[in-house]
């Protein structure tokens, strides 16, 4: 569907919990987040419905996001839905890699297409802190896990805080080419603040071409993510609020308070 602004949007982010198993900085408050209740959380059911929606006003683009989509429960039937509904041509997952020993091969049998896979740093100790918690080697054994599987054009997330981890880039660089990543670096952004940016090496963060709305897992339409206008599909009808979250999606970006990054699914 067409914009106010001449934007065609045809993909749709689905944040599946908000939950996850890293705490990442730049992604959570140190305390957490009011977690969602059950109830709250959209079914698997409502989700399918909602992509079908989508579809009939031209979605052909799905992702699926968190918190860490990995975590929840039955999650490869969810993908394997997805993927067999006519009109989803690409289906895609955000994923911080951990558990992808488990899963990959799973995902791949079920229908995704594609991973980005995030890792802001090669040194244990960095990935540690910027994750609170995290183990390196993980991570990398999840984005060896995701190749052995058989995905394709996987891509690496790194999100670059100033002073920690650009000397890094290049690093980062190498470590894709060997591993046959598309590597895409991401500039720590603030909701609050309003600061985001252009993805090197992707096209978020540029509002004149932007294709996307957001769907968190508790139902709500986010039209932009620097932007607090939400639209609950389960009020409106999923159509319905799907029409009203692009007639209210905004030139550009301002700033949100709402939300942390985690309820959105960056
Ligand atoms: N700035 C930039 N990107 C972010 N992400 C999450 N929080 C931020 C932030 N503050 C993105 C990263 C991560 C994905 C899950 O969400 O790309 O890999
Ligand atoms: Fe979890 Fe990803 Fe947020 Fe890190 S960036 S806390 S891995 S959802």
């Amino acid at each position: 569907m067409l914009d106010r602004f001449n934007r065609e949007i045809y993909y749709l982010r689905i944040a599946v919990t908000d939950r996850c198993n890293l705490r990442c900085t730049y992604c959570m408050p140190e305390e957490g987040i009011q977690l969602k209740s059950h109830g709250e959380i959209l079914s698997y059911e409502e989700i399918e419905e909602i992509v079908k929606a989508a579809v009939r006003l031209g979605f052909t683009k799905f992702r699926l996001t968190g918190g860490e989509p990995l975590v929840r429960k039955g999650i490869v039937d969810l993908v394997g839905k997805l993927a067999a509904i006519d009109g989803v041509d690409t289906l895609a997952m955000t994923t911080n890699g951990l558990w992808l020993p488990e899963f990959a091969a799973l995902l791949k049998r079920a229908g995704l297409d594609r991973l980005n896979i995030s890792l802001d740093s090669l040194i244990p100790e960095r990935y540690r802190a910027i994750t609170r918690g995290g183990d390196l080697n993980q991570a990398i054994a999840g984005i060896q896990a995701a190749q052995s599987a058989g995905f394709e054009k996987t891509k690496l997330n790194v999100v670059l805080v100033d002073g920690f981890n650009e000397d890094e880039k290049e690093n980062i660089k190498k470590f894709s080419e060997t591993n046959r990543l598309r590597v895409r670096f991401i500039k720590k952004m603030d909701l609050k603040t309003g600061d985001y940016y252009g993805v090197e090496g992707g096209e978020g963060g540029n509002c004149s071409i932007c294709n996307r709305i957001r769907l968190t897992a508790d139902g709500k339409i986010r039209s932009c993510l620097f932007s607090d206008n939400e639209i609950d599909l389960r009020q409106e009808g999923f159509e319905a609020g799907f029409k009203m979250a692009i007639a209210d999606k905004p030139e550009k970006g301002h700033r949100s308070l709402k939300r942390e990054m985690i309820q959105i699914g960056g």
